[in-house]
């Protein structure tokens, strides 16, 4: 009995308790041999006997019971230390993703001119000559078409130079009164510090059936537009020449690093060209059909606009993918 008692507390685990408890309850354990020997016994003496095997099966019950329930304990504490999470614990951290820098600004110039009402077009990177020049009042002999810009494919198609022909598609399909932006890629073929042979572009182009539309509402649109984008700047429009708008201009702000002091970025001159405009050429809308209209049109690169906001310098570095450059943006 002192034996087993003593085998009952050396356990170290639940399992071995079981086996312990087998050899002492189990068919062939010792109180069943225990019991079977009472047969051969008479009287006093079996009394005796089985009053002694009844004390040691309920003691040994007892002890083991008590002995289980201490080791479970143990065993539930140990699974818990050893699955416990230290939060504090220093970790690799997880790399998540972000928006380019350019599609970050693309997608809060679009969100200004939804915001004005604004309607969201898209056209082919692939155009065809009219599309992209010929409707536009490109004529045959404009340097914009010489094969020095322009990729063309070998069956004269070609991958669209501007977002412009997006005007042009938009016109063709509707009736005014137009209030649209075409947001996109655009491919000119030129590379340097100021180029990339892919970029983007934001078109815009509002017509009404009136002669209402006049430079004016240009004028005060895009300042709205710029004063949202790049905070309290002054707004210059230079008169310029684009073949599908007349007038023309090209708009600059005032320079939003040296604020007028003079800087690299703006060679000096404390101006920022940003983008392109004009009230829509009349040839334009005779290419289109259209009748006693008028309308602006304005055209901006994205990539400029993100190099100015986010004080990039050089234009190639938002094409080379480089992580360590793009993580700045997160
Ligand atoms: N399409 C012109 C360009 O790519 C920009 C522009 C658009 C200018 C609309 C005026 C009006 O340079």
């Amino acid at each position: 009995m002192k034996d087993y008692i003593d085998k009952i507390t050396h356990c170290m685990s639940v399992a071995e308790l079981e086996k312990v408890r087998v050899e002492i309850f189990g068919k062939k354990g010792i109180l069943a041999s225990g019991f079977a020997k009472l047969k051969e016994l008479d009287g006093d003496e079996k009394k005796e006997f089985a009053a002694n095997l009844n004390k040691m099966r309920d003691e040994l019950n007892e002890c083991i019971e008590s002995k289980k329930s201490k080791l479970l304990k143990a065993e539930i504490l140990t699974k818990m230390q050893k699955d416990a999470v230290d939060v504090t614990l220093f970790n690799e951290p997880v790399a998540s993703g972000a928006l380019h820098p350019v599609m970050d600004v693309m997608d809060r110039i679009i969100e200004y001119f939804v915001s004005q009402n604004f309607s969201l077009e898209t056209g082919p990177l692939i155009e065809d000559d009219f599309h992209n020049f010929e409707a536009l009042n490109l004529p045959k002999y404009h340097p914009a078409r010489d094969m020095q810009d322009t990729f063309y494919l070998n069956d004269n198609r070609l991958l669209r130079t501007h977002t412009s022909p997006v005007q042009i598609r938009k016109m063709l399909s509707t009736q005014p009164p137009i209030r649209m932006i075409a947001p996109g890629t655009v491919f000119r073929r030129d590379f340097d510090l100021t180029h990339t042979p892919m970029f983007h572009q934001v078109e815009g182009l509002v017509v009404e059936p009136s002669d209402n539309v006049s430079f004016a509402n240009l004028k005060s649109m895009l300042e709205g537009f710029l004063k949202h984008m790049f905070g309290d700047v002054k707004v210059r429009f230079r008169p310029s020449f684009f073949p599908f708008t007349e007038p023309s201009a090209e708009v600059d702000i005032s320079c939003i690093f040296c604020h007028g002091e003079g800087c690299r970025v703006c060679k000096h001159t404390t101006w920022l060209e940003v983008l392109g405009c004009g009230v829509v050429d009349p040839n334009v809308f005779s290419a289109v059909g259209y009748k006693n209209v008028s309308g602006y049109a304005f055209g901006l690169g994205v990539e400029r606009f993100a190099m100015l906001l986010h004080r990039v310098p050089d234009l190639r570095s938002l094409f080379e993918g480089d992580l360590r450059l793009l993580e700045q943006f997160r």
